[in-house]
């Protein structure tokens, strides 16, 4: 029987031998720093903008096979080169949707991440609630082991049709996930012992070009440097105009002082900073919120922008910050947002909107 690691060792054409030895040799251990982490950062992102898997994987409502592929035809177009799915995205649907438009492309033309920490199992029914609409029929376990890990990936390899992820974030590891509450950490000492480990390890490898979280609070990020060596976190939620001084005092000097990249998703709050009475993932509108968003969006226009152009450009002005990843569903969606990363616009709106106190005053401007 085919091993994990000789799955996916096969499918990237490496020599099994050269992949096991490191495996054998240090499992289960955590990571000691062993290199400048400068040094050994081998993504590099094509652009500061991608696709958001949400959307296409049936997020928020139900998106047909058709639409999808519209939507990924229409990103492709517009130049978007780098993608982020998961198996969790409408159990599948994501994975399974970029793989059918990816896997005639050119490898090389572009970058792939997906996220582990949930295996997907067969159930009689789709779930019936929650982000996901109309999902396939599957139902999850968590799984951040070493081994759980491997699987995961084989598992989205075959979804996708495609034989090799860029960067893998381990998924939803964190204190709001329902799931998991004040035990996060229990989850949390697994993946340190597992993932973590087993990820660094395909990194070298070359199976992957890096790892690191994908997570909706920054602790887990935080408590990541501490144990491990991640390349790139993707921080969903916690960087937006509506807000940010979290990430901004503690998870953004942190990552730059171990040489770590953020990608920031859900730079529009799940829709809300595109004008959708919808706030992130959880159905709750923070008070206020809906009047400060007003507030700004009329800021914005005096100063001839959107907010949502404003919106994306503001996530993606950290220099840590490599990436924003807006989720589309429509091929329209996907190039204006494009466009939106590419105006200019005037320094005045981010004095006004410090002036007025409706964002932080350390809050870094878009050039
Ligand atoms: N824990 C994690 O790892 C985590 C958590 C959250 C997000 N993420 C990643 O970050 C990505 C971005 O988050 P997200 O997709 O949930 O939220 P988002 O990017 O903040 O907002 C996406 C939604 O905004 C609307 N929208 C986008 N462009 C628009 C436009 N030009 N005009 C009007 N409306 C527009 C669409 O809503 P409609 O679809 O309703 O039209 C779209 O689904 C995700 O797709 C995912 O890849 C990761």
């Amino acid at each position: 029987m085919n091993s994990r690691r000789k799955f996916i060792t096969q499918s990237l054409g490496l020599a099994a031998g050269t992949a096991l030895a490191p495996f054998l040799s240090s499992a289960n251990s955590i990571p000691k720093p062993t290199m400048n982490l400068k040094e050994k950062l081998n993504v590099t992102l094509p652009s500061n903008y991608g696709l958001g898997g949400v959307a296409i994987g049936n997020g928020f409502r139900p998106t047909s096979d058709e639409q999808a592929q519209k939507a990924l035809e229409g990103a492709w177009e517009a130049g978007v080169r780098f993608f982020d799915t998961s198996p969790f995205y409408g159990f599948g649907i994501s994975e399974r949707r970029f793989g059918r438009f990816l896997h005639n492309k050119n490898r090389n033309e572009y970058i792939l991440a997906t996220k582990v920490g949930r295996l997907l199992k067969p159930a009689k029914e789709a779930p019936s609630n929650g982000t996901w609409k109309e999902a396939s029929p599957f139902t999850f376990e968590y799984d951040y082991s070493a081994e759980g890990v491997r699987r995961s990936i084989e598992d989205s390899l075959q979804r996708l049709g495609i034989n090799s992820i860029d960067i893998v974030f381990i998924h939803d590891l964190s204190p709001e996930n329902a799931d998991m509450k004040d035990n996060w950490m229990d989850y949390f000492q697994v993946a340190a012992k597992g993932a973590m480990p087993e990820l660094t390890k395909m990194r070298e490898e070359g199976l992957i070009k890096g790892w690191g979280l994908g997570v909706n609070r920054i602790e887990p990020i935080l408590e990541t440097l501490k144990v491990a060596e991640p390349d790139i976190c993707l921080s969903a939620t916690q960087y937006s105009l509506m807000y940010h001084e979290d990430a901004l005092k503690r998870l953004f000097p942190a990552c730059e002082e171990k040489g770590v990249d953020i990608v920031s998703g859900a730079a529009l709050n799940a829709g809300f900073l595109a004008g959708i009475d919808r706030y992130n993932y959880w159905g709750e509108m923070p008070e206020g919120y809906k009047e400060k968003r007003a507030r700004m969006k009329e800021i914005a226009e005096k100063h001839g922008t959107d907010l949502r152009t404003a919106a994306l450009q503001f996530a993606a002005a950290p220099k840590v910050v490599k990436a924003v990843i807006p989720g589309t569903r429509y091929p329209e969606q996907a190039r204006e947002n494009v466009e939106s990363m590419k105006v200019k616009i005037p320094s005045d709106l981010w004095k006004e909107l410090k002036e007025k106190k409706l964002i932080s005053q350390h809050a870094p401007e878009p050039l």
